[in-house]
């Protein structure tokens, strides 16, 4: 099988690798794993009010995952939380010319995004409660 020209450019040339402080405030983390091909991947955003202001990823799996997370980091700075939980696993199949037995690799990285994003929405909520107790 033959990974297009995009998904080698992201392979060779990963965008946002490397990982946040996990323990920020304004950092929400997924961590998603494939039950396919048992492939992980760690996606983490740093939020400033309601845009994602910073992305990185790890990921221990495919090219195609790789080239997919990279690509997720890229397509979620700049965007609001609600406009990062709408990127889908298609968008990313697209320009990346995935073949349908690499679908489960994008599907990796939308779930990342939603992980990453619940899991900043569920620290800002008990922050927020925190606050609210004081
Ligand atoms: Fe081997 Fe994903 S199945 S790297
Ligand atoms: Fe399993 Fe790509 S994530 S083969």
């Amino acid at each position: 099988m033959a990974y297009s020209d995009k998904v080698l450019d992201h392979y060779n040339n990963p965008r946002n690798v490397g990982a946040l402080d996990k323990k920020s405030e304004n950092v929400g983390t997924g961590v998603v794993g494939a039950p396919e091909c048992g492939d992980v991947m760690k996606l983490q955003i740093e939020v400033d009010g309601d845009r994602i202001v910073d992305a990185k990823f790890k990921t221990f799996g495919c090219g195609s995952a790789i080239a997919s997370s990279s690509l997720a980091t890229e397509w979620v700075k700049g965007k609001t939380l609600d406009e990062a939980l709408s990127i889908s696993n298609t968008e990313i199949v697209q320009e990346l010319s995935l073949p349908p037995v690499k679908i489960h690799c994008s599907v990796l990285a939308e779930d990342a995004i939603k992980a990453a994003v619940n899991d900043f929405k569920a620290k800002r909520a008990t922050t927020a409660q925190e606050q609210s107790a004081k």
